[in-house]
């Protein structure tokens, strides 16, 4: 690509972690429009241009010609959902997602449906940490309730229970007693509330330390480890509540110095590409380690495929350079190239949450102030589960609702 083109992008996914993300594509020189599969965030709706059809997966020519149409020349695609379901692999071409015009867009950031596996089934996963001895929890698989049942009352401690597909990060279970951990069980293969994605469940040894979020970008070839965050998983201050989606984040954080980050790369980031490209897996975008540092070193809660939200927000706050030159070097194998660097000091986020998240969000409370608080210096307000109501307010609309950020 000349240096002096234009850069369009469709920016896919509507939630606070996508709203960070366009803003700092937007401060990128050469980026012209950002089309946003989501401008009911009103966040997005601020910096993007919508999309004038409906966005489904299951027409991909449609998306095809549309992105040709409108000369996208980046795909940065934020959900784990639409990498699962093969979106990266349509984009770029690839013939096997069921396209006919390959090639629609030229650089696509977002690893392909084959390796979007490593979050969208915990099994895979597993597999390839086991391939690569990468240090993770001790896990067994069941596809049997009875026989997942059995298991675990005979473990010295409740395990933790996960649904080993996707379950819109819900289907994580960390039971404190025996009851609790039956009671997961029956949600997922009785009740089967999160569906197909509880075929099969892994019971997993229940690891302690500190938890910490490393992100690298990876371009199939060079991994490029990003500033290291941390995630606050629990509901309420002081590590109390039940474990949420992420109720705020910080960058860097302290509980991981230079020397353990060099161990997480070297024990895991590394061996986990190389275990992949053994299997014919290339891995292009970025990889997100949800790790907890225990006595016996840092092991493997989870992979995920994508930034993580809202660790997202507090990275784009401190990113300095131009994020979409970093993204199109991930897709196009050059990211040995980049110049990347952060700005000095920490960003946190603070998430505001709707009244009975999260399990049953209240919607609908009118929210004030977000101007007021958007004006002081250093902060940005990104905008998650809310939306504009006929009056032009700004209204709840989702669980996790506004992300602040201070950085
Ligand atoms: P996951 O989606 O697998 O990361 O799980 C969500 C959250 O559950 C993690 O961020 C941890 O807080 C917790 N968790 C998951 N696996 C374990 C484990 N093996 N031991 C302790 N906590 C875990
Ligand atoms: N902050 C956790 C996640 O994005 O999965």
């Amino acid at each position: 690509m000349s240096d002096n083109q234009q850069i369009n992008v469709l920016l896919v996914g509507g939630g606070g972690r996508e709203h960070a993300l366009a803003w700092k594509l937007k401060q990128s020189p050469r980026v012209g429009t950002i089309y946003s599969t989501d401008t009911a965030n009103p966040g997005l709706a601020d910096l993007c241009k919508p999309i004038d059809f409906p966005f489904d997966l299951k027409d991909p020519f449609r998306i095809q010609r549309w992105c040709i149409a409108n000369r996208i020349t980046l795909a940065v695609i934020g959900p784990e959902e639409p990498l699962c379901a093969g979106l990266a692999d349509m984009l770029a071409g690839d013939t096997r997602a069921g396209g006919g015009l390959g090639g629609a867009v030229p650089h696509v950031f977002g690893p392909s449906k084959e390796a979007a596996q490593l979050e969208g089934n915990k099994e895979f996963a597993k597999q390839i940490m086991r391939a690569a001895q990468v240090p993770t929890a001790e896990a067994r698989s069941f596809t049997d309730f009875e026989s997942a049942k059995q298991y675990a009352q005979t473990r010295p401690e409740p395990p933790v229970i996960k649904a080993a597909g996707l379950a819109k990060g819900k289907g994580v279970f960390v039971p404190a007693t025996p009851a609790e951990a039956l009671a997961a069980l029956e949600r997922i293969m009785l009740k089967r509330e999160f569906g197909d994605a509880g075929n099969v469940v892994l019971l997993e040894e229940r690891l302690k330390g500190r938890e910490v979020s490393v992100f690298a970008l990876v371009d199939g070839r060079t991994i490029y480890v990003l500033e290291c965050c941390q995630d606050h998983k629990r509901l309420r201050n002081g590590a109390q509540g039940p474990n949420t989606g992420g109720m705020g984040s910080l960058c860097p954080t302290l509980a991981i110095d230079d020397a353990m980050m060099a161990r997480v790369q070297r024990e895991i980031l590394v061996p986990t590409i190389d275990a992949l490209k053994r299997e014919g897996v290339d891995y292009r975008g970025v990889l997100y380690a949800g790790l907890m540092l225990t006595h016996a070193g840092p092991k493997v809660l989870e992979f995920n495929v994508r930034f993580g939200d809202p660790e997202c927000q507090t990275l784009m706050a401190r990113w300095q350079g131009d994020l979409a030159e970093h993204l199109i070097a991930v897709a196009d194998r050059r990211l040995d190239t980049i110049d990347l660097s952060w700005s000095p000091g920490v960003s946190i986020c603070v998430v505001l949450a709707a009244e009975g998240y999260p399990d049953n969000p209240r919607k609908g409370a009118v929210i004030t102030g977000i101007d007021e608080a958007a004006k002081v210096p250093g902060v940005q307000v990104f905008h998650a589960g809310t939306r504009r109501d006929e009056q032009g307010r700004i209204v709840v609309a989702g669980g996790r609702v506004l992300s602040n950020v201070i950085g």
